[in-house]
């Protein structure tokens, strides 16, 4: 058990002791101090429950100080009846001890484990994946590790978009003459052109268009060639994109896409219809408000030429062809009904914040009550002009195009910064440089805030960067080289004291990394983590200056070599769930 448990644990026995009555022992809370001059941890309880009790508080936390049990820490009250604990070094020691021993390093897995469907990156196929599309790609498969290690049942679902009025454009381009050639060693960038060479033409010329959406008819109607072409686009996006998810470190457990669920979408209609869920309105079958909720609060309403008007939801057009919509409420129900879901973590742009509000009214309407439904939102990446990010020709950057400017700018810092020997380490070291820069840049930004897309400031060695905690971790690894094995095989953790302050306070950071791990899933706030391991950096930082490793000797030198050894494992771990691996030397 971590400190703040076991002294939560001694303050609700000491309460008792003191004849307090606890109405609800939930609610007895261990905090971390805000100000470390009066102690580590700090609880009010005395002040909560003297009231009821007709107690004054600061006697009753008296009262609470002189039955509890203090061989973790010393005690003192503040304020109007504040309970500060100050841990001993001893207990600290412990503590360093159990958590170096601890399978999970001081993470808690949860008592309740859920199965949590994360549905994320799912770019569409055909378009290339972009900038936009990272937020979701790097979010997803992080909370996505949390929930794992936190014991929960985590299925990752790429929900690509393979089905749409694109392809109706790419096989009337595709027919016109695909470069086979260029399909083999760039998919992603061969269909891209096929799908703008159309959709450019189509712009201009109306019997374009009018060929390509005969084109996509015919492939919804089942034409062999069409499906033919369709099935290829598929195959070659998945490539392209598996190249980029492999540089990612990015996996999921299936890729079922919008076209999965083609079949279902007929009979899921009728069914909407025949409840008298979903109606007709000019010509397209529709869901309207349940008129439940007052108008602000009801995705279906929408505030028009000064008053309320309808904004329904629409599963058939006119033209008889099913909607992105219709195809996420068949999306819920198979998560609910084949894979258990408990709950659906939707990682998507804060620009369809209104459609998912739609979606889950009217899953809950359709009876999925036990299903808890998460719109996991977020903002937009900015240029240095403050606008969304663009390339210079005015496009959406593509994401695999940032991640090599990412790699060539990390390049120039490892060429001027690092100890390598061969330029061939420095390029391997500039690929995780760039590219994980790129990940814990857009991870340690709150999700719901627009950042400013800034390079050079990433992949510095100095600032809230990836390779300042890359830098923490080598410099604590490296002790471990100028070692002899012989010592490192004699290292004995039980035998260490902590006694310095620097020392304390590595310990006491330490401490804290089990609930900086959960505390990202209250909100689905990666930055949290990210804020952690910084501070837990720059505090490894202060203790490496100020506490010598190599020239003490005894119980001090052992007592910091099993400091630096947890540090390390504890900023690689926590790394780890961000989806970020660290190199060993740089
Ligand atoms: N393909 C969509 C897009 O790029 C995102 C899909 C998100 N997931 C979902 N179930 N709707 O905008």
């Amino acid at each position: 058990m971590n400190i703040p448990a076991l002294l939560r644990e001694k303050l609700l026995i000491a309460l008792e002791t003191a004849g307090v009555e606890i109405p609800d022992p939930a609610r007895i809370q261990v905090s971390a101090a805000a100000d470390l001059q009066f102690g580590d941890y700090q609880s009010n309880a005395a002040m909560m429950l003297a009231k009821p009790a007709k107690k004054n508080p600061r006697e009753l936390a008296q009262q609470v100080v002189d039955a509890m049990d203090s061989d973790l820490c010393e005690m003192s009250i503040a304020g109007p009846g504040f309970i500060n604990f100050k841990i001993t070094p001893a207990a600290w020691t412990q503590n360093v001890i159990a958590q170096g021993n601890a399978p999970l390093l001081g993470i808690h897995q949860v008592p309740d484990s859920q199965t949590i469907v994360i549905d994320f990156s799912a770019p569409n196929v055909a378009k290339p994946m972009h900038i936009g599309h990272i937020r979701s790609t790097i979010i997803g498969e992080c909370l996505g590790r949390i929930a794992d290690r936190l014991g929960h049942q985590v299925i990752k679902d790429n929900h690509i978009g393979d089905w749409g009025t694109q392809f109706g454009m790419v096989t009337w381009a595709w027919k016109k003459g695909v470069d086979e050639g260029a399909l083999e060693t760039d998919p992603l960038q061969e269909l891209l052109r096929l799908y703008r060479n159309a959709s450019d033409l189509s712009k201009e010329d109306d019997k374009v268009r009018e060929e390509c959406r005969q084109e996509l008819v015919a492939l919804q109607q089942g034409d062999a060639e069409n499906k033919a072409i369709w099935d290829r686009c598929v195959e070659l996006s998945k490539k392209g994109l598996n190249q980029i998810y492999d540089r990612l470190g990015v996996t999921f457990d299936h890729w079922m896409g919008e076209s999965a669920y083609n079949d279902q979408l007929a009979p899921l209609v009728s069914r909407l219809e025949q409840e008298g869920l979903a109606r007709e309105s000019e010509g397209a079958l529709c869901l309207f408000s349940s008129e439940e909720n007052p108008p602000k609060k009801d995705p279906f309403k929408i505030h028009r030429d000064g008053e309320w008007q309808d904004q329904p939801m629409i599963v058939r057009k006119n033209d008889g062809a099913f909607n992105y919509a219709t195809t996420d409420i068949a999306t819920v129900e198979h998560r609910v009904q084949e894979w258990q879901a408990d709950q659906i973590w939707y990682v998507v742009d804060f620009r369809q914040g209104s459609h998912f509000e739609q979606l889950f009214d009217v899953a809950h309407r359709m009876g999925y009550n036990q299903v808890d439904l998460v719109h996991v939102s977020f903002g937009t990446i900015l240029g240095k002009d403050g606008k969304p990010l663009k390339t210079r020709a005015g496009d959406l950057p593509q994401l695999a195009d940032v991640l090599d400017d990412a790699v060539k700018a990390a390049r120039l810092v490892v060429g001027e910064k690092s100890h390598l020997d061969t330029e061939e380490e420095k390029d391997q070291l500039a690929e995780l440089i760039g590219v994980n820069s790129v990940k814990f840049t857009e991870l340690a930004h709150h999700r719901m805030s627009d950042y400013v897309f800034d390079l050079d400031k990433m992949v510095a060695l100095e600032g809230d960067t990836a390779p300042y905690l890359f830098y923490s971790y080598v410099r604590a690894r490296s002790i471990f080289r100028k070692l002899e094995q012989e010592e490192i095989d004699r290292l004995n953790a039980e035998q260490i004291q902590l006694t310095e302050p620097a020392e304390i306070h590595i310990a006491r950071m330490l401490a804290r990394y089990g609930d900086s791990v959960r505390v990202v899933l209250d909100d689905y706030r990666p930055n949290l983590l990210c804020s952690y391991l910084l501070e837990l950096a720059r505090s490894f930082h202060s203790f490496f200056e100020a506490c010598p490793v190599l020239k003490s000797e005894g119980v001090q030198r052992e007592t910091r070599l099993i400091l630096c050894d947890l540090t390390s494992r504890v900023i690689q771990d926590g790394l780890n769930l961000l989806g970020i691996d660290v190199p060993e030397r740089m």
